[in-house]
């Protein structure tokens, strides 16, 4: 089969590669329709982190049951399902209690819970993007959808970042009425903003500096706040009376940067220490490593990140993080897309053919103006 593989920064190929087999009877094979880029794949890109050359990316799948495992009998052949990033064995103490993104099974890499397809440090599993995919645990793991091709574009969006934009919502402690401001406009941030409207925000802030994606923002009926113009939190406090945004979620993660494209790992965080209230919740879905040899400092090569931690805790806030439990959402979302109450589509801005797949790399990762979520028809 075809599949995007990685050849090293800033090197993906589109090769042919041996067909996904059935290896354990719990397994399914399912044939890729529609597979995405998603901002966790350029950490990789860019060389910020240890994956293997050779590796097959993508853990953003949706599409069609080809063949089951003797073991399977929920799922079948024909079905169509979204696979969420997670592979979660569901019997582990982390999976019964909802935390698949920390299953203490699936990911033989010593002192690392959680596993995912395609992904570094994140256990040995090939990405979907790809013309099909080994999906561990099918029983368990895969969501159905309806059939047809309806809300393609939508369901796609159930495997990481409309959950995981969620997730940074839920881990800010968000109620109904509450001021949010997000840190980042990317397709998380994006997506983040599109679930605190639904969850009943009274207002929402969005902080980027790349118009397009400023521009979705507004489209959703966010308020843009660009970085790059004023101090994003001092705009903050102005359109808050000075208090300060009730809750804050950060979409941007450990490459952070200040409006001339330099990277302060602690950025962010500092923002939102400072325009989230007192009391207030923060919720991180932006990713931190514990290594990262391309890091601006030595201690930040660390993974030891110096933000505010004094205001924090003299301001009282909480602060959440992780990587996002798909499946504590995603059905609900589902339901939410089936019956038009949000369309996480509207951030979609290219749809290629998965041989195109290395271009569709390059222009997302320079946030080339309009190249905002990229999807993979293999
Ligand atoms: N926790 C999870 O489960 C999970 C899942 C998916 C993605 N992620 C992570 O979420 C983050 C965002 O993902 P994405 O796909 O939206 O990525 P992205 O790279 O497309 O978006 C990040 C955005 O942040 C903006 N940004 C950079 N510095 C900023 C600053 N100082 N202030 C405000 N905005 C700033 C960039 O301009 C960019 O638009 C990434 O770190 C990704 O790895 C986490
Ligand atoms: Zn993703
Ligand atoms: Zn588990």
């Amino acid at each position: 089969m075809r599949a995007v593989v990685y050849e090293g920064t800033r090197t993906v190929a589109v090769k042919n590669v041996p067909d996904p087999r059935i290896q354990a009877p719990t397994d399914a094979i399912v044939r890729i329709t529609t597979t995405n880029i998603c901002g966790s794949d350029l950490h990789m890109y860019e060389g910020r982190t240890s994956v293997e050359n050779g590796k097959i990316l993508g853990h953003e799948n949706t599409g069609i049951v080809e063949e089951v495992g003797n073991a399977v009998g929920r799922v079948k052949a024909g079905d169509r399902v979204s696979v969420p990033f997670n592979i979660a064995c569901g019997t582990c103490r982390n999976c019964v209690s909802g935390w698949t993104s920390y299953c203490l099974r699936t990911n033989p890499v010593e002192g690392t819970d959680g596993a995912a397809y395609g992904y570094a440090n994140m256990g040995p599993y090939d990405g979907g993007q790809a013309e099909f995919l080994r999906v561990p645990y099918a029983d368990f793991n895969l969501l159905e959808l309806p059939p047809g091709r309806e809300h393609e574009n939508d369901f796609a969006m159930l495997s990481d970042i409309f959950p995981t934009g969620w997730h940074g919502t839920e881990l800010a402690g968000m109620q109904p009425g509450d001021r949010v401001v997000v840190f980042g406009a990317g397709p998380v941030g994006l997506l983040a903003a599109h679930s605190a409207m639904i969850r009943g925000a009274s207002e929402v802030f969005v902080v980027d500096k790349e118009r397009d994606r400023l521009n979705l923002a507004q489209k959703i009926g966010a308020t843009p706040v660009d970085f790059s113009r004023h101090d994003p939190v001092q705009q903050i406090l102005d359109a808050t009376g000075g208090r300060g945004a009730d809750c804050g979620v950060e979409a941007v993660g450990y490459q952070a940067h200040d409006p001339g494209g330099e990277e302060h790992p602690e950025l962010v965080l500092d923002n939102l220490v400072r325009s989230v209230r007192s009391t207030g919740g923060i919720g991180v879905v932006g990713v931190y490593v514990p290594q990262d040899p391309g890091a601006p400092t030595d201690q930040a090569k660390q993974g030891r990140i110096a933000f505010d931690y004094g205001t924090f805790f003299t301001k009282g806030q909480r602060m959440g993080t992780g990587q996002c439990p798909v499946m504590r959402y995603n059905r609900h979302l589902r339901d939410l897309i089936i019956t038009g109450r949000a369309e996480p589509s509207f951030l979609v801005s290219h749809e290629l053919p998965l041989d195109e797949a290395a271009d569709g790399y390059a222009k997302f990762d320079s946030r080339q103006n309009g190249w905002t979520k990229v999807l993979l028809r293999p």
